[in-house]
C-alpha cells in the first residue's frame, strides 16, 4: 500500500457513519474506525464498511497480556481489516503474539501499527503516572524499535517524528500521522500540527485527517485537498 489518507470516522452511530461516507459517492476513502464507533455497533460496522469498498484501519489499540491479545487479533485479523493496532507498552513478547494470532493460515496478515505514547502524555506525567524518567522522545522511539523487533509494520506518531523513525527503524518502517491541519484551518483541541503537504515532504506514509474533513461544509472537497498536497 502507497501513500494514502486515512478519514478518522469518530462518530457515534452506524447512520451517522453512513450519512458521511454518502456523500463520496464513487469515490471510497480509507477509513479508520475508532473505539467509539466500533464499541457502540460493534464487528458489523466493520463488514459494512468493508462491504461498501473501503479500506479499514481499525483503531483499537490493544493492551494485554500476550494470549488474549493474541487471540483477539485472530479475530480482527477474521474480520479482513487492512490496518489494526496495539500499544507498544505491551512489550515485544506482547507485540510477537499480536502478529502470531494475527497471521491467516495463508500467511497473510493485515499491518500491525504500534502506538508508542499517547500524545495525551508528556514528560511531566510519564515521569510521576508511570515512573519511566527517559526523556519522552528517546522512550517514543525506543518503543518504535521494540515494535521493529517484534516485527511490526510501522508506529502511529506525530509526524514531526515520523523523519526520526525512519531514521531509526528504516524507510520501510511506516509512519502514520495523525494532528493534520490545513494551512488555514482551525488548529483544534491539537497541539502539534502539520498541513498535509508537511507531512508528505517529512515522510509520512499515511496521514489521520478526522475533523478537517468530518466537520467540513464540504467533506469530499477536503478530502480532495488532503489527496491533492498529500498523494498527488
Ligand atoms: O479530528 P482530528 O483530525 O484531530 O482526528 C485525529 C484522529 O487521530 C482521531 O481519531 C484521534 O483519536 C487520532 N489520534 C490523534 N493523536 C494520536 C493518536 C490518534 O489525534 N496521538
Amino acid at each position: 500500500m502507497g501513500k494514502d489518507v486515512i478519514v478518522a470516522c469518530d462518530f457515534a452511530s452506524a447512520e451517522q457513519t453512513f450519512a458521511f461516507l454518502d456523500k463520496f459517492q464513487g469515490r471510497k476513502p480509507f477509513v479508520k474506525i475508532g473505539m467509539e464507533l466500533y464499541y457502540a455497533e460493534g464487528p458489523s460496522i466493520v463488514k459494512e464498511i468493508k462491504k461498501r469498498g473501503h479500506k479499514i484501519f481499525l483503531d483499537l489499540k490493544l493492551h494485554d497480556i500476550p494470549n488474549t491479545v493474541k487471540k483477539s487479533m485472530a479475530v480482527l485479523s477474521n474480520l479482513d481489516v487492512d490496518i489494526t493496532n496495539l500499544h507498544a507498552g505491551g512489550t515485544i513478547r506482547m507485540m510477537e503474539a499480536a502478529i502470531e494470532g494475527l497471521t491467516r493460515p495463508d500467511g497473510t496478515r493485515p499491518l500491525l501499527i504500534a502506538v508508542t505514547q499517547l500524545t495525551s502524555t508528556d514528560q511531566e506525567s510519564m515521569e510521576k503516572d508511570l515512573l519511566i524518567k527517559e526523556p519522552i522522545d528517546k522512550v517514543v522511539m525506543h518503543y518504535a524499535h521494540n515494535a521493529k523487533l517484534a516485527g511490526l509494520d510501522g508506529v502511529v506518531c506525530s509526524p514531526l517524528e515520523a523523519g526520526k523513525v525512519h531514521e531509526i527503524c528504516g524507510k520501510e518502517f511506516l509512519t502514520i500521522t495523525p494532528g493534520v491541519r490545513f494551512a488555514d484551518g482551525d488548529v483544534g483541541d491539537q497541539k502539534r500540527v502539520m498541513t498535509p503537504a508537511q507531512a508528505k515532504e517529512i515522510g509520512s506514509d499515511y496521514i489521520v485527517v478526522g475533523r478537517p474533513i468530518t466537520a467540513a461544509e464540504d467533506p469530499v472537497a477536503a478530502y480532495e485537498r488532503c489527496i491533492k498536497e498529500f498523494v498527488d
